[in-house]
């Protein structure tokens, strides 16, 4: 195995599903269940925002319940111990990553344990349920609170620091994304664009698989910890 200075790794709803999280686009998948328009887009927000907030409250709730799995603890090892620099960017919402113990952590589609107010941008930690009536604890206005996720129109946090870490990395690896929501799903070709080897972990060939130069499929408890350590072992 070769050894890689710099590592970027991506993750998504893979990644938590064995903690007992549900993936999106699976089968019994959260979009086969609520359609995303009435639930994930600042227009359903505008329309109705008692229903949004039911349904964050919900997975808000949801994610009190679970623990990061073996997956999640291989990507924090790696962190702690490998030489050079890991940065891991996820599209998860949950806490599982830093509940494991990463801590170059970006959430590229925002955090469900966090709020934001419309009216002065503060955001906040928000463990509990979330309606109209919380009152903003930076700048005290009643009813501007929305949940801190990015929805879809929306333009993904931390993109420049994204791009900066894919351009500089050597290996890339992508872990438990379908690859169908952009920019997340381009990644791939943007650090293979500058050279890096591409690496795709996940139970199945996701859509992008083609752009992978290497894959590995099964669940991410197995495949993620063995992958890890052989990385590690190289280190
Ligand atoms: P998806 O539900 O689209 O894809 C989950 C992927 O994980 C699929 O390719 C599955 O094959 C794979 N998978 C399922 N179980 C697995 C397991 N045990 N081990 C390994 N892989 C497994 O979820 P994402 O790609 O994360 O955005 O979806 C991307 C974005 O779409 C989400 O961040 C969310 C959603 O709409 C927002 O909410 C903004």
């Amino acid at each position: 195995m070769t050894y890689y200075e710099n590592i970027v790794i991506l993750t998504g709803a893979g990644i938590s599903a064995e903690s007992g999280l549900d993936t999106f686009r699976d089968k019994g998948g959260i979009w086969a269940k609520y359609d995303l328009m009435e639930l994930a887009t600042p227009e359903a927000f505008a329309r109705n925002p008692d229903l949004v907030h039911e349904f964050y409250n919900a997975r808000r709730e949801g994610v009190k319940k679970v623990s990061p799995n073996a997956a999640h603890f291989a990507l924090a090892q790696l962190e702690q111990s490998h030489p050079g620099k890991v940065t891991l960017i996820t599209q998860n919402v949950d806490p599982l990553h830093e509940k494991a113990g990463s801590k170059n952590l970006m959430h590229m589609h925002g955090e469900l344990n966090k709020a934001r107010c419309l009216t002065c941008h503060g955001v906040c930690t928000w463990q509990d349920d979330l309606s109209r009536a919380n009152i903003c604890p930076s700048c005290g206005q009643a009813g501007a609170l929305r949940p801190h996720i990015v929805w879809f129109g929306e333009m993904p946090f931390h993109m420049d620091d994204i791009t900066i870490c894919l351009e500089a990395c050597d290996l890339f690896i992508s872990i438990g994304t379908s690859g169908s929501v952009y920019p997340a799903a381009g990644f791939v070709q943007t650090a293979h664009g500058y050279g890096a080897e591409t690496v795709e972990l996940n139970l199945e060939p996701s859509d992008g698989d083609r752009l992978f130069s290497v894959g590995h499929y099964g669940k991410a408890t197995k495949i993620v910890p063995e992958y890890i350590a052989g990385l590690i072992k190289q280190d």
